[in-house]
């Protein structure tokens, strides 16, 4: 699905990400955990160009998306991405931010659109929400619209950065379980969460993310059981 290939990325003279290869097939779920500051969001950012590598490749279903040449705003309709913090339009509908990309891009007839989303309001239960405005719905609701606007756009791959750090404890569970069934259902999804529980139960590989590199992968049963480098040990003893 993705190939990341020697990605580095500098700010200024600060080199967050140092040498990155990786690739992640169809129908995996990458947990990316790790101290703050070790360059998990500069990581996510990198494979949907959100930020530019600073040399490296990053292929996208076969497509090197680092190309000059390519149409990068084409390729991320292909790859939804969810952040902390929900950007809906706040002046629209939540039909409105759900079927308003879908209809601009011309991918679907208003009618379509609006059945398609109706169809994904109901499988995060927020069907009666399709009139509101975003200031009406709480953070964990909001959140699960983030979730189904990206996927109104019918993504091969979702990009999660920690979706639910600003949420109220209570909405943490309805959030994780939209993404837990967008999971089984064989979404290929790269994650970075500090919901241990989640990167267990869903990660099909756990990457551990220090000072810009990844320093160990495996598991979650190899990296929560039997974490072998000392500063995964020592992070894990924090979080866990
Ligand atoms: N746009 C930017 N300009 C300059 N420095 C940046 C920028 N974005 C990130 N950095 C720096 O890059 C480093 C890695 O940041 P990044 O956001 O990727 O870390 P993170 O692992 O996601 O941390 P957190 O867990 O706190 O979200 C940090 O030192 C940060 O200050
Ligand atoms: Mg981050």
């Amino acid at each position: 699905m993705i190939y990341v290939k020697n990605l580095c990325k500098s700010f200024g003279s600060h080199q967050v990400l140092k040498n990155i290869n990786e690739h992640i097939a169809p129908g995996e779920k990458v947990v990316i955990i790790g101290p703050s500051g070790s360059g998990k969001s500069t990581f996510l950012r990198c494979m949907n160009l959100l930020e530019r590598p600073t040399s490296g490749q990053v292929i996208f279903d076969g497509v090197d998306i680092t190309d000059p040449k390519t149409d990068i705003n084409k390729i991320r309709q292909h790859m939804g991405m969810v952040f902390q913090h929900f950007n809906l339009f706040p002046h629209k509908t939540i039909m409105e931010n759900i079927t308003l990309a879908p209809t601009r891009l011309k991918l679907m007839k208003p009618d379509e659109a609006k059945e398609e989303a109706l169809r994904l309001l109901r499988l995060v239960n927020l069907e009666e929400k399709a009139d509101a405005y975003p200031g009406q719905l709480s953070g964990g609701q909001k959140q699960r619209i983030a979730i189904v606007r990206s996927l109104a756009l019918k993504p091969k791959m979702m990009l999660f950065d920690e979706p639910t750090s600003a949420l109220d404890p209570e909405m943490v569970g309805e959030v994780l379980e939209v993404m837990k069934n967008l999971a089984d259902e064989g979404m290929t999804m790269a994650v970075v969460t500090h919901e241990m529980g989640f990167a267990r139960e869903v990660g099909t590989r756990v990457m551990f993310m220090d000072d810009g590199i990844i320093l160990e992968q495996g598991t979650p049963e190899e990296i929560f059981g039997n974490p072998k480098e000392a500063r995964t040990q020592e992070f894990l003893s924090k979080v866990l």
